[in-house]
């Protein structure tokens, strides 16, 4: 989290930035980090994340005259745009622009504001730096008298993504920004949205992000090209099975018996997210129970499956995860989010972690001339206001 004497620093430049007056509030939404559960949200499966204790603020501050004022810091870029006349701009600012006239249709007309945006989480690094940006919105426009539940704080986010940026993605990320509780992991089922809170009780453990040094968007990789392959595997199993919601219906029993008549691509996505989600049952058995083993072990083989059959993987994301499970001291570790790129969680002992740190960036950057960028972090909580000491 960043310092309150930074945030001080923030107001300042909001001031000079927008000029003097009227109450600012600052809101806080974080990044999340999947433990496992990898492109099971969008196939209505189950899904095990964390946020984290790095995030995006934001400053607000209702104004009276258009256009509605946004400025990202960690961009550097002021962007503007007219509540009557809302276009997609193919820059930062369409995620506030998605949240605000999601927010508008269903809440009727929003008054104008300005905001400022900053934080500690890196951009395009797999840690949903877009669903905090709009979760950070969409609570925040509780300012602008927007009775803003945390409910339609996530499907107006989403429909940000979905609709209005063109990002198909599923529910995951929207979800734990917005509900995550410290100390705890979410189980969500993706197809309910019922979820639970798993204590994270590893002791003698840290949660290592590795960012692999390789930045994207989403919009730019073969996300939307997984999900339809998805959908003709179901299409092409239910040709078999009968009828079936989605593909996180299908036992693994039910999928062994049928599986060779699928064409090979679409078995391998399927066999992924069918087996993803029975290891997400065991691992948050495993969170609850205490069980770092097998919890790493799970994360092992999450990669692999991710690697070879789903093939979201990268050569970086796979260098970085074979030099940690090498480390001795690594329970287990694995590409996290939606891959292309981006980062691996690693599962640590705590006495170990020193000589991690110490050691696998070199490492990395030997093997791949990569900075790779290693973050220590812990469960932390969902989308919320915060108290600005003046
Ligand atoms: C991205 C998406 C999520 C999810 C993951 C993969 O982070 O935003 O909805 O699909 O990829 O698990």
């Amino acid at each position: 989290m960043i310092e309150s004497s930074e945030i001080e620093k923030r107001i300042v430049d909001f001031d000079s930035r927008f000029g003097r007056g009227g109450q600012v509030d600052l809101y806080f939404a974080p990044g999340r980090v999947n433990l496992i559960g990898e492109h099971t949200d969008y196939n209505s499966g189950l899904v095990l994340p964390v946020a984290i204790q790095r995030g995006t603020y934001m400053l607000i501050r209702k104004s009276d005259m258009p256009p509605v004022r946004v400025y990202s810091e960690n961009r550097n870029e002021e962007a503007r745009f007219d509540p009557s006349n809302i276009v997609k701009e193919d820059d930062w600012a369409d995620y506030v622009r998605g949240v605000y006239l999601y927010a508008s249709r269903y809440f009727g007309k929003i008054s104008l504001f300005d905001g400022y945006y900053f934080g500690d989480l890196p951009l395009g690094a797999g840690l949903s730096s877009s669903a905090s940006i709009e979760l950070v919105t969409a609570v925040g426009l509780r300012s602008l008298g927007v009775e803003m539940p945390l409910e339609r704080a996530v499907i107006i986010s989403r429909r940000a993504e979905n609709d209005f940026v063109g990002v198909s993605c599923g529910i995951m990320d929207q979800f734990t920004v917005a509900y995550a509780k410290e100390g705890c992991a979410l189980l969500i089922n993706c197809d309910t949205l019922e979820h639970s809170y798993v204590p994270y009780n590893i002791a003698d453990s840290s949660l290592v992000i590795g960012h692999t040094g390789i930045y994207r968007s989403l919009a730019n990789t073969p996300y939307n090209t997984r999900l339809s392959e998805c959908q003709s595997a179901l299409t092409e199993l239910e040709k078999k099975l009968g009828p079936k919601k989605n593909l996180s219906q299908i036992s693994v029993l039910e999928f062994e018996k049928v599986k060779y008549s699928l064409p090979e691509t679409l078995a391998m996505r399927a066999e992924h997210v069918i087996f993803e989600n029975v290891r997400v049952e065991e691992a948050a058995l495993c969170l609850e129970r205490g069980d770092p083993e097998k919890l790493g072990y799970l994360m092992n083989r999450s990669h692999e499956s991710l690697r070879d059959l789903y093939e979201v993987s990268s050569p970086e994301l796979d260098t970085l995860q074979r030099l940690s499970v090498e480390h001795p001291g690594v329970w287990g570790c694995r590409l996290t989010g939606a891959g292309f790129g981006g980062c691996v969680i690693a599962l640590v002992k705590t006495e170990a972690l020193e000589s991690y740190l110490n050691t696998i960036p070199d490492k990395y950057w030997r093997e791949t001339h990569l900075e790779g960028d290693f973050i220590v972090t812990k469960p932390e909580g969902g989308a919320r206001k915060m108290e600005v000491i003046h």
